[in-house]
């Protein structure tokens, strides 16, 4: 078999998790990130856990002149998994062309590549981002896209409209659009997880850093969404679980015939509360969490969370970790770092 897969951000949070599943299936990752988001050590980590050098390149995945030299290195590439895109939606309003240049660029040098070397598989990390405030809050792949609500948002759609567009014209172009819902948690070992830049916008980094005593206080973002405890509700799924996903994505697709671009969820199917998330973390830590209940924040959708039938029919894809689980590797992955 041919087994080389391709990663770009395979530093980052889910691409580093993603490379350690790709590796316990016998596919053999190359990562290539210039650590706009991530830390050179994460590599020597993942090393660490898969026992073995995993190869890597520093480059910038829209420069097409370098990434080139790595297709050309790599001319049989079974597939490309690419994760490199910014991702905080608050900075995507403030700085939207850094989000479209990078997002959109990036994808489009690897496409072109893909082309030029002809190489099949595409897994593209996409984003329940897509279907905004859903009418109906568990989304299918059937639920409409709705217009995006900020830059990032609007590149996963236009992602999705690329790539949907390149597999059409391609004589061997084949992908599938992963949208991920709320990825958590961290590697059972706690030698990787979420290295958040700066203050984070995401609701468990600020939780886990707040136990720490990094912050104060964390604010729960709006107590009166029509919701049985007044908090926002969302599907918070392992990183390891969604790291998997992407090993079934490629397994799937080698075996399809042209021409293939199918979405799939990846989420948990079960919506849980903040307050859930609070709660819970409090049992299974046996900790405190400092909160309260502030301002809602705008942008946030009430509630939504994954139909997932599509992935475990076609993808034979399903979690294995609770939130539980989740909140334990989060808590674990979090005591590791310095103050
Ligand atoms: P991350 O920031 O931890 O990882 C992205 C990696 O890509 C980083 O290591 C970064 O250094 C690298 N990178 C970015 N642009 C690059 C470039 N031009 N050249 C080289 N490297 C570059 O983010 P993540 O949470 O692992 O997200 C990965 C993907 O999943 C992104 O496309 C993101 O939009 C998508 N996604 C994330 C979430 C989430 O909540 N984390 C949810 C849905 C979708
Ligand atoms: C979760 C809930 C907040 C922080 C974002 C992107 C989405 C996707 C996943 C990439 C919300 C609340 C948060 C805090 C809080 N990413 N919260 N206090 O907004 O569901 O989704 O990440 O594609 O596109 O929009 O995730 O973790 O920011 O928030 O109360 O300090 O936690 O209001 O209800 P979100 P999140």
């Amino acid at each position: 078999m041919n087994n080389k897969i391709l990663v770009t951000g395979g530093a980052g949070y889910i691409g580093s998790h993603t490379v350690v599943e790709l590796i316990d299936n016998g596919y053999l990752p190359i990562i290539v990130d210039d650590f706009r988001n991530s830390n050179p050590l994460v590599l020597d980590k993942l090393n660490e856990i898969v026992g073995q050098t995993v190869p890597f390149y520093n480059i910038d995945c829209t420069d097409k002149k370098k990434m080139d030299k790595v297709f050309a290195e790599h001319p049989d590439l079974m597939g490309v998994i690419h994760f490199a895109a910014y991702k905080a939606v608050g900075e995507s309003v403030e700085k939207p062309l850094m989000y479209y240049q990078n997002n959109l660029g990036s994808l489009m040098v690897v496409l072109e590549l893909m082309e030029a070397y002809k190489i099949s598989n595409l897994v593209f990390s996409s984003s329940c981002t897509v279907y905004g405030e859903p009418k109906v809050v568990e989304v299918s792949e059937q639920t409409p896209i709705q217009e995006a609500t900020s830059p990032y948002g609007d590149t996963k759609i236009v992602s999705e409209k690329i790539i949907t567009n390149t597999v059409n014209a391609s004589a061997q172009l084949k992908a599938t659009l992963l949208r991920y819902f709320n990825p958590i948690g961290a590697h059972p070992s706690a030698k990787i997880g979420e290295l958040p830049n700066g203050v984070p916008n995401n609701l468990l980094p600020y939780l886990t850093q707040t136990v720490n005593g990094i912050r104060e206080v964390l604010t729960v973002f709006g107590g009166d969404y029509n919701t049985k405890d007044g908090t926002c509700i969302r599907d918070y799924i392992h990183v390891v679980d969604l790291a998997k996903a992407h090993v079934k994505a490629l397994n799937w697709l080698d075996n399809q015939k042209l021409p293939v671009v199918e979405s799939f969820n990846i989420g948990t199917e079960k919506g849980n509360t903040i307050m859930d998330v609070i709660k819970t973390f409090e049992k299974v830590n046996n900790l405190k969490v400092n909160y309260k209940i502030g301002e809602r924040r705008e942008g946030d959708v009430e509630q939504i969370y994954a139909n997932t039938q599509k992935a475990k029919e076609v993808l034979n894809w399903s979690c294995e970790y609770s939130l539980d689980d989740a909140l334990k590797h989060q808590w674990a992955w979090e005591k590791t770092l310095k103050k």
